[in-house]
């Protein structure tokens, strides 16, 4: 059952995981996982925005995930700008901005050519986000923004006394996006493995068993509803939340 619309988390994150063993319980090579991971992802997109979701990031490729055996990586790569070159089209139809983080700069040319095409066709769109986290690590974008910030305080942009978490966290790849409520992690693993550390401060965590191919809206609304029997406290007590009920 769909969660009430009111409580639907407006930035859903998802780790997607799982892919090479849903391939290897089938017999078949780890790619056709892949390939039917893409399948989820296109689904994932609409099913998140009927859901009522605003912002949906995907952990596509990790900066680590550069150390699986080459040919994975490099069908990996097609496979992404195959996914690309077919959405492009539906993306303008319907109203998706594509954003990615990560450092997409050292993508394959391809790739990164049908990013900056899709997203400059798309950036007028503001109902509906979808985040690709692309060659995407935490530690890496934290040192990548903790260069740009020192830079731009170098060149007298930005006042080091000034410091504070809301001018920083503008140099890191999410710049102006808003964090995540809802992070998601398929396939049992309970980890983060790198993803939006920083950002995930105060995001709800749902992990659950089922295979990234295998994911349905049924589990998105299921990982929803779990979200929405939570209480988030932000550090409060959960009597300053609910003054009414501590009486
Ligand atoms: C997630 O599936 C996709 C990527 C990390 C690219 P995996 O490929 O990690 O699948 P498992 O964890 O081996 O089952
Ligand atoms: C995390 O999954 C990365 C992505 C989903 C892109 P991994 O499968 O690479 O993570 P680990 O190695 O199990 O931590
Ligand atoms: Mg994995």
């Amino acid at each position: 059952m769909p969660a009430p619309a009111e409580n639907v988390p407006p930035h859903v994150a998802i780790i997607m995981d799982g892919n090479g063993r849903w391939a290897k319980q089938r017999g078949l090579p780890r790619i056709e996982g892949h390939r039917r991971g893409v399948e989820t992802v296109r689904t994932t997109t609409f099913a998140a925005r009927d859901l009522g979701v605003r912002m949906l990031t995907l952990y596509a490729f990790s900066i680590e995930n550069w150390k699986r055996p080459q040919e994975e990586v490099g069908a990996l790569m097609t496979l992404l700008e195959y996914y690309l070159k077919k959405e492009l089209e539906t993306f303008v139809r319907d109203r998706v901005r594509l954003r990615t983080i990560g450092r997409t700069e050292e993508l394959p040319a391809g790739v990164q050519k049908m990013l900056r095409t899709t997203m400059e066709e798309t950036k007028h769109f503001n109902d509906y986000t979808l985040v690709l986290a692309l060659n995407y690590g935490s530690r890496t974008e934290v040192v990548d923004a903790a260069r740009s910030y020192a830079a731009a305080v170098a060149a007298g942009k930005e006042k080091l006394n000034d410091s504070s978490w809301g001018t920083f966290s503008r140099y890191l790849s999410t710049g102006d996006m808003p964090d995540p409520d809802l992070v998601i992690r398929t396939s049992g693993e309970t980890r983060i493995s790198n993803f939006l550390l920083l950002q995930a401060a105060y995001a709800e965590f749902v992990f659950m068993p089922v295979l990234w191919p295998d994911f349905t809206k049924a589990d998105l609304s299921t990982a929803i509803a779990e979200y929405n029997r939570r209480e988030r406290r932000f550090g409060l007590t959960s009597e300053q939340l609910k003054p009414a009920a501590a009486k």
